[in-house]
């Protein structure tokens, strides 16, 4: 990323929408549903992904598919708990990345982010961090329960790491919510009145529509997407195979792309569209 367009989207009031993806055909069909709608998207790799598909092809895969649509599109690391693998990630030309250090205590997460971010920014990197406790699972990082991101300490965060965005835990979840997730707005109003950066939701998936655009309206300017697009992808592969016993590759690879585009775009309009 040559500049951070997360800052533009939180000035802008309007997000840009990050999604896992796991193949190849994942992210053509995301690449094709940003191009239709004009809109720029982040592929992201977890750590179990960047080392399945190859860190430097990741990184390569996402960066050609910029010769081919007019729109931007950027490669980044997801939850990364491993230094080492950030500096690969980094180092391989992936846009931006996280570094999940939150099952750690605030000092140690940011000693840590301090020493990554100023690593990245001198390979022109940018970085995420994350204060507080997301529950539900997301690759190495597990928690029954959540902890919200105090305010106070995600202000100190922001200024000793010099992170460039911070993702918050405010009553989202990674998986499916049981039940109606609650965003705390109050909450993630007083962390974006003290922290003037990007901030990130995670566990976008299943969380309504006029949540999504209010927290955009707040300061969000990166949702995360997962769950709802593996489910996609898995059902549309069953599906398929049901219906077409004898079915043929591309047909078959189609309804696969199809099934995540579908499933990415009602989120997609809800990022550009922040219309309170
Ligand atoms: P969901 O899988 O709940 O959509 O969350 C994805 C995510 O936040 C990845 O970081």
């Amino acid at each position: 990323m040559q500049e951070n367009v997360l800052i533009q989207a939180r000035a802008g009031h309007y997000a840009i929408g990050a999604f896992n993806v796991n193949s190849h055909d994942e992210i053509i069909a995301l690449a094709q549903k940003a191009q239709e709608m004009n809109i720029p998207i982040i592929m992201m790799a977890s750590m179990s992904c960047a080392r399945f598909m190859g860190v430097k092809h990741f990184a390569r895969f996402v960066r050609m598919l910029n010769d081919e649509y007019t729109v931007p599109i950027y490669s980044h690391l997801d939850h990364c708990t491993d230094p080492d693998l950030v500096m690969q990630c980094a180092e391989a030309g992936f846009d931006s990345v996280m570094f999940d250090g939150s099952p750690l205590s605030f000092e140690e997460n940011a000693r840590i982010s301090a020493e990554l971010a100023g690593k990245c920014h001198r390979l022109g990197v940018f970085i995420e961090g994350e204060l507080g406790v997301i529950a539900g699972e997301e690759g190495p990082v597990k928690s029954k329960y959540s902890q919200f991101t105090d305010p106070d300490a995600a202000q100190r965060f922001v200024e000793v790491t010099g992170i460039d965005s911070l993702a918050v835990s405010i009553g989202n979840a990674h998986g499916f919510y049981k039940g109606e997730p609650k965003l705390q707005f109050e909450l993630l109003s007083q962390i974006a009145g003290r922290c003037a950066l990007p901030l990130v939701l995670h566990g976008g998936t299943g969380i309504p529509d006029a949540d999504i655009r209010r927290a955009i309206s707040m300061g969000i300017a990166k949702v995360n997407v997962g769950t709802e697009l593996r489910k996609a992808y898995v059902n549309a592969l069953y599906q398929y195979t049901r219906e077409n016993e004898k079915g043929d590759v591309r047909p078959f690879i189609k309804a696969l792309r199809a099934g995540v585009a579908g499933a990415a775009s009602r989120y997609l309009e809800n990022f550009t569209n922040p219309c309170l």
